[in-house]
């Protein structure tokens, strides 16, 4: 288990990078298997979920490069082994998502069943009702999707929920079927997108996506690409709000604003002041911070992945604030550690009604999922002085406030879900030997070939003229706020 310690009470103060969208990258590096020539990703971002799909590529007999600035190559050439194992799904659903290239270009293929997860019950039964429609044979066999097919035929395909990757693993297919498919009511999220586009440079034939009607006209074959990841929304939005939480400013870069509309409608609402370029955005926190009510929904409307965070934020806001969640069915497990540390929040049903208190106290919190990990990353930078732990293993960065990773017992790849001892080497010029993947610092995977570290570096700080801001902007605090930052000069001088 990995730890983190904060030292919290500090205003952010500082400029990041945003890194490529982990949500975007999972189901590019699976449309790896749709072509034997070579797929090559940049922007690819480092962190677990990215090293289990390799291992689970590289299993499958993908030959699997990774170079030093974050770009990866897959050749699926050769692939024998078409199967996604229980062991490596249930450490990430995501993986799911080789099941429709798999049909769609070798006929069959075996993988396990998610099962349930830490913030609902997550089902897969769109994903396969959708190849079913194409004219996939499955059965569900002792826990298995074994899914096979001549060729998938094109169909006109209705989701009476909108799944974003259920929409994924179905336009994967689709782009081999023979004739066209109609994705009906599919999910409109920027990564989805983002799949789209790559699969086009792959040569698909696909109209629609960003709607709710997307059009897969099928062809025979794809061929390799270059493709480069979008930016992380959700890590964005997270950064911006540990800003605002803690009266901070910030700046990010490579980053596409216009996917964050709705998060960043809603800080301004916190009282936010926003400015943002082609692909940059600067927030400044100046005055006093207000609640806000959100609602999650499918995009373009507030996002499920940021509810947690906004929730940490809300608790030491001015005034109540209803957050209601309409995604998953289990995902405020942040909700008993933030009482914990002092917050005032009532859950009835899918709403949690947040009363805005002055102060967090330091606590020792347990994270659940990678959202309620990185509220509670939040709430410790708001904490007062005491330092507090929390379980997370997907480092998310911070920039001026105080922080050190604790190493524990467990391995540093991640302790029980890692699957790096039991993969097939994964090939490849640039990920062998003594070379080091994106992000090491120039060293070598301590898993060996085809792994990639898991302790995440990249995200540095700019440099911390925190405490002379955090003196400029006393003066302009609501009292609230003040009183604050005054407790945070006292912690400090103890
Ligand atoms: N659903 C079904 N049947 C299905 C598929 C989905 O009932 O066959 C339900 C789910 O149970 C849920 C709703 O539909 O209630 C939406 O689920 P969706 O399928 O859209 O979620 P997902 O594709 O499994 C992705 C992201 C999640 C993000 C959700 C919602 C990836 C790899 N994961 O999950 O990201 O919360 O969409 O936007 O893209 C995260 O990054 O922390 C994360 C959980």
């Amino acid at each position: 288990m990995d730890k983190l310690v904060i030292n919290g009470g500090i205003p952010l103060d500082g400029e990041i990078r945003v890194s490529g969208a982990k949500n975007a990258a999972l189901p590019i590096l699976c449309a790896g298997l749709l072509t034997a020539e070579p797929l090559r990703i940049g922007n690819v971002p480092h962190l677990k979920d990215v090293t289990t799909t390799l291992s689970l590529l590289g299993q499958m007999g993908v030959d699997v490069s990774v170079d030093d600035r974050l770009g990866v190559e897959l050749r699926a050439a050769k692939v024998d082994h078409l199967e996604a194992p229980y062991e490596m799904v249930k450490t990430m659903r995501a993986s799911i998502l080789v099941l429709g290239p798999m049909v769609a270009r070798f006929g069959q293929a075996r993988v396990s069943l998610p099962g349930g997860c830490a913030i609902g019950m997550r089902p897969v039964n769109l994903h396969i009702k959708g190849l079913q429609a194409m004219g996939a044979e499955i059965d569900i066999e002792h826990g298995y999707v074994v899914a096979k097919a001549n060729r998938l035929k094109g169909a006109r395909i209705f989701m009476d929920l909108v799944t974003v990757t259920g929409t994924e693993n179905l336009m994967m297919a689709a782009a081999l079927a023979d004739g066209t498919t109609v994705l009906e009511n599919a999910a409109r999220e920027p990564e989805v997108v983002d799949l789209a586009n790559c699969l086009i440079a792959m040569g698909a034939r696909i109209e629609g996506a960003g709607t709710d009607v997307i059009t897969v006209h099928g062809v025979e074959k794809l061929h390799g690409a270059d493709y480069r990841v979008m930016p992380d929304r959700i890590e964005a939005g997270t950064y911006l709000v540990a800003a605002v939480a803690t009266g901070g400013r910030i700046k990010l870069r490579d980053m596409r604003p216009g996917i964050l509309d709705a998060v960043l409608e809603k800080l301004r609402e916190a009282g936010a002041t926003i400015e943002a370029g082609e692909d940059w955005i600067s927030l400044e926190m100046a005055g006093p911070l207000k609640s806000v009510s959100v609602r999650t929904a499918p995009y373009p409307a507030f996002p499920t992945d940021m509810q947690a965070q906004f929730m940490a934020m809300n608790v030491v806001a001015d005034g109540a604030a209803t957050m209601t969640e309409t995604i998953f069915e289990n995902r405020f497990m942040h909700v008993q550690e933030l009482r914990r540390m002092g917050a005032d929040i009532e859950v009835e049903g899918n709403t949690a009604v947040v009363r805005g208190v002055k102060e967090l106290q330091g606590a020792t919190v347990m994270a659940t999922d990678l959202r309620a990990s990185a509220s509670l990353i939040i709430a410790g930078l708001i904490a007062q002085g005491r330092r507090w732990w929390t379980a997370f293993t997907t480092w998310t960065g911070a920039t001026s406030a105080s922080r050190r990773s604790c190493p524990s017992s467990a391995p540093a790849s991640g302790g029980p879900t890692d699957e790096r001892h039991h993969h097939r080497p994964v090939q490849g010029p640039h990920f062998r030997g003594n070379q080091a993947p994106p992000g090491s610092g120039g060293h070598r995977p301590p898993g060996g070939p085809g792994v990639l570290p898991q302790a995440d570096h990249r995200h540095q700080s700019a440099g911390s003229t925190a405490d002379h801001r955090s003196r400029h902007r006393r003066a302009h605090l609501c009292p609230a706020r003040r009183r604050r930052h005054g407790h945070r000069r006292q912690g400090r001088a103890l």
